[in-house]
């Protein structure tokens, strides 16, 4: 019965563990089975990550060189843009993006490629599990038909299920082997033997009785996260209208032990997660005839808040008898979040660009992120990539205006207030001690 073999496999440790694209998510996961000595086959199209991985080089912030060179050198990984060794797996992860068209309907591609690629190698007694985050019904009516159409039958010749991927690029505290995992198969033995599987991984897994409510419980996440940025974003309009300390309220509400959770203002949602992936939620949903409002009202605020940033940029330099045109605009921090690199889409690109639009000379400094390229399809600013500036005193001391989109720790934030006599904080970087010590004007959100 292909439920014990496999479940025999993974106790003993002797399965093999494909996993197809080796990103943000599918790195980490490789590293991890390796690590508690299962084989790994990394498939991946990019042939310089799987020369840098086969070299012992992590390209991803949460892995370290030597934790990949460890599992290269034990000979359990190795990495390949050969998708024959599919056959090699007794379990396969597809870990492929899941990004939006140009329409935001989900961009399905690179699911159905990997579905292709497996079915061409598929042999009886393989469990595949996809953790692409997608909307409810992908794992059942896409990847199940792809290999019953190449003559496999599910619970006899393979089994599939669902398991969403929650890791937090650059978040210390909680990694791959410390967050829970929710597992949600296409009936039960697919649901019992992944759960099995991941149980040697992780600390704690969620069994859920489909691969439908595991593709939900992503998608809710994430949406409960894109609609409570939203909120915070809009009470921070707000707060500004009314003139209150934004920030203050909100570490004052955190203070209650039930009922509140504190979400963050910002100049608007990045990463390749919390923007993309309520559309997938109200895309599917209006395919069955019903509309998202929150979906649709949050999606609203958040990606109206570069422009709100720039407007805030414009109001402080005309309260300095300066127009926006012309004058010189440092960004510090471009990356969509404090400490990491991921530019996906970062915010910061949409303040830029907007700032261009309207004359301003636009430099940056992040220290995770050397240069930035802009989109020609979306950039209404000229468009030309930027490079960042190392952080000097002049750099501060030349801008008219410093707008800080990322705060990232390692930028010497005394500095810049004691050299610029205007910032925008985007994200309360500035402490109180370092305000209140400080000549220059700092407007916060
Ligand atoms: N990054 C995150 O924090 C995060 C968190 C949770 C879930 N997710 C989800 O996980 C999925 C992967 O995200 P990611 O951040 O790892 O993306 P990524 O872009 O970092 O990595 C995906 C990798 O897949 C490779 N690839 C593309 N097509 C391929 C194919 N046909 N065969 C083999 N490799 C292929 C790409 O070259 C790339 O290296 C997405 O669905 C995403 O929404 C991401």
């Amino acid at each position: 019965m292909i439920k014990d073999q496999i479940k025999n496999l993974i106790e003993e440790k002797s399965a093999c563990i494909g996993v197809i694209g080796l990103g943000y998510v599918g790195l980490p996961l490789i590293v991890e089975f390796t690590s508690k000595g299962f084989q790994g086959i990394g498939f991946e199209v990019d042939q310089k990550k799987v020369d840098s991985i086969n070299n012992g080089d992590s390209y991803i912030v949460d892995v370290s060189d030597e934790d990949v060179q460890k599992c290269i050198d034990s000979g359990k990984m190795t990495a390949t843009t050969d998708f024959s060794q599919l056959e090699k797996c007794d379990v396969i992860i597809i870990c492929v993006p899941t990004p939006l068209r140009k329409t935001k309907d989900p961009d399905m591609s690179y699911i159905l490629a990997a579905g292709d690629e497996i079915q061409k190698y598929m042999r009886p007694g393989q469990l595949v599990i996809l953790e692409s985050t997608t909307y409810p019904g992908t794992t059942d009516e896409i990847l199940q038909p792809i290999f019953e159409k190449a003559g496999f039958k599910l619970n006899e010749d393979f089994l599939l299920a669902f398991s969403p991927e929650r890791v937090d690029p650059g978040n210390a505290q909680f990694q791959t082997h410390n967050i829970p995992k929710v597992v949600g198969g296409v009936g039960e033995d697919s649901t019992e033997v992944a759960s099995l599987l991941y149980s040697k991984i992780v600390n704690e897994v969620h069994s859920v009785t489909s691969s439908r409510v595991a593709e939900a419980c992503k998608l809710w996440e994430n949406t409960f996260r894109a609609i409570n940025i939203g909120m915070a974003n809009e009470m921070a309009k707000l707060c500004n209208t009314l003139g209150i300390d934004t920030w203050e309220v909100v570490k004052a509400a955190d203070t209650k032990p039930f009922g509140f959770m504190a979400f963050y203002p910002g100049p608007g949602l990045g990463g390749h997660c919390i923007p993309l992936d309520p559309h997938y939620l109200s895309w599917k949903a209006r395919q069955h005839g019903f509309d998202s409002q929150f979906i649709t009202l949050a999606e609203e605020i958040n990606s109206g808040m570069p422009e709100y940033v720039v407007k805030l940029v414009a109001d402080a330099l005309n309260e300095n008898k300066k127009a926006v045109n012309g004058s010189k605009v440092l960004i510090l921090g471009v990356a969509y979040k404090k400490d990491i690199d991921d530019m996906r889409e970062s915010p910061a690109l949409s303040v830029i660009d907007l700032l261009r639009s309207k004359g301003a000379e636009v430099a940056y400094h992040d220290p995770f992120v050397p240069e930035v390229t802009f989109d020609h399809a979306y950039t209404i600013g000229d468009g030309e990539p930027l490079y960042s500036k190392d952080f000097s005193d002049d750099l501060i001391k030349d801008a008219d205006c410093v707008v800080i989109c990322a705060d990232h720790s390692d930028v010497d934030y005394a500095k810049v207030t004691e050299l610029s006599n205007l910032i925008v904080d985007t994200r309360n970087a500035l402490n109180k001690e370092v305000r209140e010590n400080s000549n220059s004007k700092i407007i916060r959100l």
